[in-house]
């Protein structure tokens, strides 16, 4: 049985990759155990600006070109897979393998440092022949989708049977984190933290069961509720939606089936063309779950959602139907889309935001479950075309982030130069910020001529002005996926 097959991953669909010159400080990582790189492996996830990086980096005081502002102090954080000890390349799937957090530091309008660390879940601290933190669970392989910060803690996600990893501030694995003995389980990449209550709500799967797991931990960190929700299936939901009163489902057809791996599959999840679609929701209090069929399609990440009178309003990346997890492609590229539900006449009416090929959706923290005026994007490479012929990993990434103005419809790009590649955006409002876009965007940006990444730092409010600052790595962050701003305060 191959390592994927035995580990039985999840499956994200984001988007990532990178490229690495390591001329910085290298610190760890067993040669032996290096990530594999270079040409001619077959793969195309394992060169170029995706090839995993080789040797965890510390760097202090990074060169900047622009001024850092000063009111930034914290993290910016983010993981992806960097896979160490592959047995098959060509049998690599760019979503599987060991996570990597990288993170740059700033304080006092200075990029204090980059570091980049493996994160020691079981099965990556086996590999590099360190003791595995707190107690294992077979299922600890990787943690490398997300990372966040909630209660001053740094905490490493995946989905799936993998639990959180607590990391310190400067990204050492503490070990798995269980919400003070509170919670044994897994949780999604893609929690939801509520801006207002401080409630950290999370809906989770398990590839070994035919049902998710909603669980809310509070704001003093413990586990309050959990909920199990049939679903008939062992589905995948990488994300989902939560307003001020409803948690949202998406209960679309990407089921677990080990036999697509005899098959020629890299991961087993496939498509049922034979199994309908749904939304759901159900209120954050408790209640029923409310079901409502929608046509196929896979909504691969949530922009945000918020309460509107009877309606919920949801909007999302979403990929035509069929996608393929396996080969991250689907009819058409992937598009914002959004979705609004009448809770009283169980109608969804969907609307067309922007057809234009995009992923990495987020909104600013604050706004989330909330009614959100801006939104911001990456565009992928087909964006630029007239429509492409189809999402390819290949596609995943371009040099442009995107600003939408949801109230007014128009939109903004910020292009960098040809060639680069922009990776998910994250916004930090200004001290004392009144509107909602008056802060800044942050994205890591693999740029070519270096063969290394950008930290590049965009005023909200003169999106497609020069960048406020550039603070530049010394070696290349892998095109990954998701993370998050963790301020100091
Ligand atoms: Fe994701």
């Amino acid at each position: 049985m191959s390592q994927q097959m035995s580990r039985r991953h999840a499956l994200a669909a984001g988007l990532a990759a990178g490229t690495a010159a390591l001329g910085a400080t290298a610190i760890g990582a067993a040669p032996a155990m290096a990530a594999p790189r270079g040409r001619g492996s077959g793969n195309p996830f394992l060169e170029g600006a995706f090839a995993p990086v080789p040797f965890e980096v510390t760097e202090f005081d990074l060169p900047v070109t622009g001024t850092v502002p000063k009111e930034l102090t914290g993290r910016l954080l983010r993981n992806g897979p960097n896979v160490l000890g592959l047995e098959d390349p060509r049998a690599h799937h760019w979503l599987v393998g060991d996570g990597m957090v990288h993170g740059v530091r700033l304080r006092d309008g200075k990029a204090e440092w980059y570091r980049s660390r493996w994160v020691r879940a079981k099965g990556t601290a086996e590999k590099l022949g360190e003791p595995v933190r707190g107690v294992p669970a077979e299922t600890d392989y990787a943690s490398n989708i997300n990372v966040i910060g909630f209660r001053g803690k740094t905490l490493a996600l995946q989905e799936g049977t993998a639990r959180p990893q607590e990391l310190t501030d400067e990204l050492y694995t503490v070990g798995p984190c269980d919400f003070d003995g509170t919670w044994a389980g897994t949780m999604s990449a893609h929690t939801k933290l509520d801006p207002d209550s401080g409630e950290l709500h999370s809906v989770s799967y398990d590839e070994s069961t035919d049902h998710v797991q909603y669980v809310v931990i509070s704001a003093a960190g413990k586990v309050t509720s959990t909920r199990k929700i049939p679903m008939g299936g062992t589905l995948l939901m990488h994300d989902f939606a939560l307003t001020e009163k409803y948690v949202v489902l998406y209960d679309q057809p990407i089921l677990f089936d080990l036999d697509a791996m005899k098959h020629g599959q890299k991961i087993p999840w496939v498509w049922d063309t034979k199994r309908p679609s749904r939304v759901g929701y159900f209120p954050r209090a408790g209640g029923p779950v409310t079901w409502i069929s929608v046509p196929p399609s896979y909504i691969s990440h949530t922009l945000n959602s918020y309460d509107d009178g009877g309606a919920i309003v949801v909007d999302f990346v979403e990929f035509p139907a069929p996608f393929s997890a396996d080969r991250l492609s689907s009819s058409a590229p992937p598009s914002l889309v959004r979705w609004t539900i009448d809770r009283a006449r169980g109608t969804v009416r969907r609307t067309q935001l922007d057809d234009r090929p995009q992923e990495f959706p987020r909104v600013p923290d604050a706004r989330v479950g909330r009614k959100h005026r801006y939104g911001y994007t990456a565009a992928t490479a087909d964006f630029l075309k007239a429509y492409g012929h189809g999402s390819t990993p290949d596609s995943a990434f371009s040099n442009g982030l995107v600003k939408h103005d949801l109230a007014t419809g128009r939109s903004q790009f910020h292009r960098f130069p040809e060639h680069a590649s922009a990776s998910e955006a994250v916004f930090v409002p200004r001290s004392g910020a009144r509107a909602e876009d008056d802060g800044y965007v942050l994205s890591y940006v693999h740029n070519p001529d270096r063969n290394a990444s950008d930290l590049v730092i965009l005023s909200a409010q003169d999106f497609t002005g020069k960048p406020v600052a550039r603070i530049h790595l010394p070696s290349r962050i892998p095109l990954g996926l998701h993370g998050s701003w963790i301020a100091d305060a």
